[in-house]
């Protein structure tokens, strides 16, 4: 892991102070070895399309149509480069073999998911729960303990880390206002390099300048285009793997407030109002629910009363 004393304030302070990021720093957060191309030209069979979708569905709950047949297809010919397997028959065949879906399943969910995030998403939110949602949960806790705030499906940890930032920001404005952010995905990857806190510089344009100045580190070396968290705001945020599939999601509290942006436009409808349901479950009553502007609660059975375009409130009962 990255040793902090490599990172200065943002911005630079004086020139190159003559350190560097050592090279290995600069890899990716996984990479595979890159075994010999073989030719994987020709497309998915219907049969392994059909059963590597009901995989998936069943899995991480991520509902593909046909039209997404190209896209799945583009996807594995990654995963069949890094394998040195020559067609999709034999990934399938291998995959379905004996042990092949437990080794190749944290694969396959990589490979599967998308995780586009950006900083300061959905800007209106952070709005939202600084000038009511914080004043209004604090009001509610009488016995002052922390808030805990929950970013379900956080990506590359742009999301966990904006709230970080907007949160402490509130916490520094009125003393004793104490918080914890947990933020979960289910894909490996995207966890270890939210955890890294290793950005580039475009990235983290919408952070405003300010917080830049408060927050981040730019590398020793003045050429680099990456920056990090602050080691201040990254001991805010736990990460933590978790699947919506699971049986037991394995919270000991419920939230506060649950981000749940931009994650169930991936499910159908069925799985959206489960999902939703037990997330809702794992919230206080009163809490609050963000979801993505382009994903709609309407006509499900759960107990949320609409507040805000994308943002709900856990009702006292079950709702349901
Ligand atoms: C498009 S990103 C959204 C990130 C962030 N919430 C935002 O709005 O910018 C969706 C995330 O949901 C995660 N995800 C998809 N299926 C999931 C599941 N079954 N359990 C937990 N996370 C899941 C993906 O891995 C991905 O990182």
């Amino acid at each position: 892991m990255q040793r902090i004393s490599s990172w200065w304030k943002w911005p630079p302070e004086g020139g190159n102070r003559g350190g560097s990021i050592g090279a290995s720093l600069l890899e990716p957060v996984e990479r595979s070895p890159v075994p010999a191309m073989k030719a994987h030209d020709e497309s998915m069979s219907a049969a392994d399309y059909s059963r590597l979708c009901g995989l998936i569905y069943d899995e991480a709950g991520i509902h593909l149509n046909a039209e997404k047949k190209t896209m799945l297809e583009a996807r594995i010919r990654r995963r069949l480069k890094a394998l040195s397997i020559a067609s999709f028959s034999e990934y399938c065949a291998t995959l379905f073999g004996r042990n092949g879906i437990k080794d190749e399943i944290p694969h396959l969910i990589d490979v599967v998911t998308t995780n586009k995030t950006d900083f300061f998403r959905e800007p209106k939110h952070f709005d939202f729960l600084t000038a009511k949602a914080l004043p209004d949960l604090i009001a509610r806790n009488r016995l002052g303990r922390p808030l805990l705030i929950w970013s379900a499906g956080c990506s590359t940890g742009e999301e966990p880390y904006t709230l970080a930032m907007v949160m402490s920001e509130y916490a520094e404005k009125h003393p004793g206002f104490r918080f914890r952010i947990l933020a979960t995905d289910v894909s490996t990857t995207v966890l270890a390099k939210a955890d890294r806190g290793v950005y580039t510089n475009d990235v983290v344009a919408p952070v405003p300048a300010a917080l830049k100045l408060k927050y981040l580190l730019r590398s020793r070396d003045r050429s680099s285009e990456q920056v990090r968290i602050s080691p201040e705001l990254r001991r805010l945020v736990e990460f933590r793997h978790l699947n919506f599939m699971d049986s037991d999601y394995g919270m000991a509290e419920k939230a506060d407030a649950i981000f749940c942006r931009n994650v169930i436009i991936y499910f159908d409808r069925p799985t959206q109002e489960r999902i939703l349901g037990r997330l809702a479950d794992h919230v206080l009553p009163g809490g609050y629910m963000f979801v993505g502007h382009s994903e709609t609660l309407h006509d499900m059975h759960l107990p949320l009363a609409p507040v805000a375009p994308a943002l709900y409130r856990r009702l006292e009962g079950n709702g349901r």
